[in-house]
């Protein structure tokens, strides 16, 4: 049968040259000549683990249910969106979507975003309210609007005029006792100052993760799912519920292009789990399509992002007793050849991220840059 033939560029006529023992070519003024090589790329999609481990009572994971519509034909976009909607649904996920751990009122609020390497569009959605699947309406964003970010109530409209079901409530039995044992430990009303407040919360939610009520990844919530065809065609999805019991209107990386995720489809996808704002304030996803595009492998550019946010960790509040990030962060990373990675700021808490191939949906291991615990 023949194969799909592309270009590629000088960057890549010389590394694919050096790989293949061939001598690159005499640099020189005269445009580079175009390299024809297969287009064909093994299909995978890459994830953190809700994506592998919740089914929702159901057959299939959402990297399993992506990668079985991708070889299908369904387009890549369409795909990790359809494959996150079964944890985002799945109420024992108290990460992301129906159960996902309320703000400090209570209030489950979303953030998402997707990203299509192929039309080169993006959509997302941030304290949305009510609806169980904030990545479909993020993709809603996407396809009939000229933005990019829908916040709160607006988002929350624009689901309802999308036909997406608005809840009064998204809470379970599970997430609505853990917001009552969260109050119970920290009574914010004897905390009158904003910053006396948010520290005590974010230290008694902590608690709750070292007395192993809540594990360390569900405090901060998220799935990212990530995948290529065989046409070597890019999407992403990244949805959460966010930090645990956070201040009402908080929104972290998920939603935000960069940071929580972002696909170059010319290039590669990576996306991110954990502290969001360790993230926002890196970029991470960005920095590491950048690196992707330089010609670095997905678990090398995920490393040098972990790198960059580690030192850009200066606050003490923010280290532990050695004076290391005291929070957990991750990155999962898919190039263009299909080639993929998933990093972890902390050899601890989650240490595997989910890969659906043609052999498959199994848990790799995460690797890490720093051992041990953060706490
Ligand atoms: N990474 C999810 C969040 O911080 O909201």
């Amino acid at each position: 049968m023949a194969r799909k033939l592309n270009k590629i560029n000088r960057r890549e006529f010389v590394k694919t040259g050096l790989a293949l023992g061939v001598a690159a070519p005499v640099v020189s003024a005269v445009p580079a000549p175009t390299m024809i090589v297969p287009a064909e790329v093994k299909p995978v999609v890459v994830s953190d683990i809700s994506s592998i481990r919740f089914k929702n009572g159901g057959e299939m994971s959402a990297v399993e249910k992506a990668f079985d519509l991708i070889t299908k034909g369904v387009p890549v976009i369409d795909a990790v969106v359809e494959g996150v909607q079964i944890p985002e649904n799945d109420p024992e996920e108290s990460g992301i979507g129906y159960g996902g751990l309320p703000n400090a009122e209570g209030v489950v609020q979303l953030d998402s975003c997707c990203m299509d390497g192929v039309t080169k569009r993006a959509g997302g959605v941030a304290a949305i309210e009510g609806v169980r699947t904030p990545s479909v309406v993020a993709k809603a964003v996407m396809e009939n609007t000229d933005h990019h970010l829908l916040v709160g109530d607006g988002a929350q409209s624009f689901a309802r005029q999308m036909g997406v079901p608005v809840e009064p409530d998204l809470n379970t039995e599970k997430s609505r006792r853990l917001w009552l044992e969260w109050k119970r430990r920290i009574d914010p009303e004897h905390y009158l100052d904003p910053k006396t407040r948010a520290d005590e919360s974010y230290r008694a939610g902590l608690t709750m993760v070292a007395d192993g009520l809540i594990s360390e990844d569900h405090f901060w919530g998220t799935t990212n799912c990530d995948a290529i065809n065989s046409a070597g065609e890019i999407a992403g999805v990244t949805t959460t519920s966010g930090l645990s019991f956070k201040i009402p209107g908080r929104t972290g990386d998920s939603p935000i292009l960069g940071a929580g995720l972002y696909v170059d489809g010319d290039v590669g996808a990576a996306g991110s789990t954990g502290r969001g704002e360790a993230n926002l304030y890196n970029l991470c996803s960005f920095f590491i399509v950048e690196k992707l595009r330089e010609g670095m492998h997905p678990k090398d550019a995920g490393m040098e992002a972990l790198r960059r946010v580690q030192a850009n960790t200066v606050e003490k509040r923010l280290l532990n007793d050695r004076g290391l990030p005291a929070f957990g962060l991750r990155f999962f990373v898919l190039n263009k050849k299909g080639e993929y990675a998933g990093v972890s700021m902390w050899a601890s808490g989650e240490t595997t991220y989910g890969v659906c191939t043609e052999n498959g949906a199994e848990e790799m291991p995460l690797e890490a840059l720093l051992d041990g615990s953060p706490f």
